[in-house]
């Protein structure tokens, strides 16, 4: 990556492709601290269980392919879980800085992931190439996701599967957006408590046109969330797609998960301990059978915070 100067106005004349690229290959280094991602069981459980939600555990696949891969969260947890057993692997992004840390993620792994950068509107490869596709958190950086979405029923075989998950729906992500703000008032409040104020993480000082911050302030126009589960699912059919399915989860769960995040980024660094990741991790595990087994039946699906798109070319 480049440490030449940047201003406002450079990212203001970028187009959003050149956007999305430079602001993650900026946030490659930091991605997967920022979203506690790793590579062990917790990870392993939650990528497999996004998969066996909609395939079955018997399927088995030659050829996979991961779009908008970025670090290889998710390719590499379910090729951890036994789920892409015997495949080859291959992870396309727009961002190169992103697809460098997945290669090497991979290879930490013992996985051998082919990268190649490209744009999912316009994905470097031929008709009829992979058996299963996968996406993790990516459409949602997509101001109309049937362009890609197209383009991943053609690298399908016939009979092959596209399975996208972690995508936050557009209502789901408009109360998210209210938790973190309230979540935040209210810390902002407890520690102006007497001798609370050292809780705060320290001010990092003001910083207006350097890198970095010219660079995180396009995290506004890169994430667009502008779709509902029946948007999805209709673009899904116009694409070609026989078989298809939105799956919506996580309602109180997201909630509870975005608080704890915003007092995460919120407190001084080492302040909270080990305790406090098995109380978020614990209490998020009980919420996500609170959404699942009760509210589920009761609340519109569109206000869940996350879908899970499984189409199926037809064979
Ligand atoms: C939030 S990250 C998700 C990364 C990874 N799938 C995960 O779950 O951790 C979104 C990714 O989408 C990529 N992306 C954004 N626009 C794209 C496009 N038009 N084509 C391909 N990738 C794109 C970004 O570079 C970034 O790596």
């Amino acid at each position: 990556m480049s440490a030449e100067p940047l201003t406002y106005a450079d990212t203001d004349a970028m187009d959003l492709k050149q956007k999305q690229a430079a602001y993650h290959d900026w946030e490659a280094a930091s991605y997967e601290e920022k979203f506690s991602i790793s590579y062990d069981e917790r990870c392993i459980e939650y990528a497999v269980d996004r998969l066996r939600k909609v395939v079955p555990a018997d399927a088995t696949f030659e050829r996979v392919l991961e779009v908008g891969a970025g670090t290889g969260f998710f390719t590499i947890n379910l090729a951890l879980g036994g789920a892409l057993e015997g495949a080859t692997l291959e992870a396309t992004d727009i961002s190169q800085g992103m697809l460098d840390v997945c290669e090497r993620n991979g290879r930490e792994h013992g996985l051998a992931i082919t990268t190649t950068q490209g744009d999912a509107e316009a994905l470097p490869y031929e008709d009829g190439s992979f058996d299963l596709v996968i996406g993790h958190a990516f459409i949602h950086h997509l101001p109309v996701p049937g362009k890609a979405i197209q383009e991943m029923y053609r690298v399908l075989a016939p009979g092959g599967r596209l399975v996208i998950a972690g995508e936050p729906t557009h209502y789901g992500d408009r109360i998210s957006h209210l938790v973190k703000h309230n979540t935040w008032r209210v810390f902002m409040g407890v520690t102006r408590l007497p001798g609370l104020s050292s809780w705060r993480k320290p001010s990092s000082g003001s910083h207006t046109e350097d890198r970095d911050a010219v660079l995180a302030a396009l995290e506004d126009q890169v994430d667009l969330h502008t779709f509902r589960p029946d948007d999805v699912e209709h673009m899904a059919k116009l694409a070609g797609f026989g078989e298809v399915e939105v799956v919506t989860e996580e309602l109180t769960a997201n909630w509870f998960g975005w608080s704890v995040r915003t007092i995460e980024a919120s407190v001084r660094p080492g302040l909270l301990g080990p305790r406090w990741a098995f109380f978020a991790f614990d209490n998020y595990k009980r919420l996500t059978a609170l959404d699942e087994k009760v509210l589920r039946r009761f609340v519109p699906r569109g206000l869940f915070y996350n879908l899970i798109l499984h189409a199926r070319k037809p064979a």
